[in-house]
């Protein structure tokens, strides 16, 4: 594994090592994502492998073209024009009909497609110079901790990766909102970091599907997302659980007075949901790097990216009741 300053001479070579079936962990403005080439199964069957991921959970297209759409996905409603044109590149997939080109692999065996423009000139270069979309789910081992550093993506996946480009922290720090088109329905698979009130401008009130075991998107099993070490929300423990454990508080925008924690922090001080969506994942794999052996965590007000984190705070904490 080779660990490069995403320079255009280091991403001219991972589009390389795309291209010739390899694997290049890279930055996007959400997460970083684990990236092989979107139309060749056999490289798309190595990102299954190397996550440990379950073969059922399909991928995500990314393209830095629009154009590349009419090879890869039907567009059957008009809505989806509208939303492209006012949210990519940006954190929103689209789940559409696909086309022959894509493997079944990439899809697992789905008639859709998930496919993302994303708003990161890095991700945006690399899919250029790889002249192919490219497939990535976050670059982490299934149902771990998603990465927002080159170093959280070393720390999990080091050697198995052929290139990992440095492009520094993610700035929306939660992967995209996933929507999916069903008859005139709009549906929400995975909350994440475009507000779905800004989708519903135009869409009108999104639909809801429940999670389940069997999912169509297995960000929607009903725990995913979760750090090594058990998690709790703050207002639903008993001081019992974390007696003489070494404890993490994550907090909002204030510490609360909890006797007994080793460590606090505070996702955004001026209570910016932003900052603490672009925190969220960096600060749980801080609490994880320094031993602690438990979070308790505040819930926040599930309104615009409150909705994400919430959502990933409720799957990791699902993990471990
Ligand atoms: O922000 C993101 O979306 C990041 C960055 C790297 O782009 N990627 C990401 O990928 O989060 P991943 O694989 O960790 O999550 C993709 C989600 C999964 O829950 C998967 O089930 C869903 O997308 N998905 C992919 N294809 C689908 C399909 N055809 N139908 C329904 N859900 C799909
Ligand atoms: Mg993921």
């Amino acid at each position: 594994m080779e660990l490069l300053t995403a320079d255009s001479k280091n991403i001219s070579r991972a589009a390389e090592i795309i291209r010739q079936g390899g694997l290049v962990a890279f930055p996007t403005e959400t997460v970083y994502g684990l990236g092989a080439d979107g139309l060749n199964p056999i490289a798309a069957a190595k990102i299954f492998e190397v996550k440990k991921r379950p073969s059922f959970n399909p991928l995500i297209l990314h393209i830095s073209d629009e154009k590349q759409l009419f090879d890869i996905c039907e567009i059957n409603t008009d809505i989806v024009h509208k939303l492209i044109e006012t949210f990519w590149p940006g954190p929103l997939t689209f789940v559409l009909p696909k086309k022959p080109a894509v493997p079944d692999i990439i899809t697992a065996g789905n008639h859709t497609v998930a496919v993302r423009m994303p708003d990161h000139p890095v991700a945006l270069e690399l899919i250029k110079k790889a002249g192919r979309p490219v497939a990535a789910p976050s670059a982490n081992l299934f149902s771990k901790l998603s990465p927002t550093t080159a170093a959280h993506v070393a720390k999990q996946l080091g050697k198995q990766v052929d290139i990992i480009l440095d492009g520094g922290n993610c700035r929306v720090g939660v992967e995209s909102t996933i929507i999916s088109f069903e008859d005139d329905d709009v549906y929400l698979l995975r909350p994440g970091g475009l507000n779905t009130e800004e989708i519903e401008k135009i869409t009108g009130p999104l639909k809801h599907k429940r999670s389940s075991l069997k999912p169509e998107a297995p960000g929607m099993l009903p725990f995913h997302y979760a750090p090594s070490i058990p998690i709790y929300f703050l207002d639903e423990v008993t001081p019992e659980v974390f007696k003489n454990k070494k404890t993490g508080g994550l907090f909002f925008n204030e510490m609360k007075k909890i006797s007994g924690l080793t460590d606090s922090k505070i996702l955004s001080p001026s209570g910016n949901l932003m900052e603490a969506a672009a925190k969220l994942f960096r600060y749980l794999h801080e609490f994880e790097d320094d031993g602690i052996e438990i979070i308790l965590a505040e819930k926040i007000d599930e309104a615009g990216l409150g909705k994400a984190i919430m959502d990933r705070l409720k799957k990791a904490v699902k993990k471990y009741s």
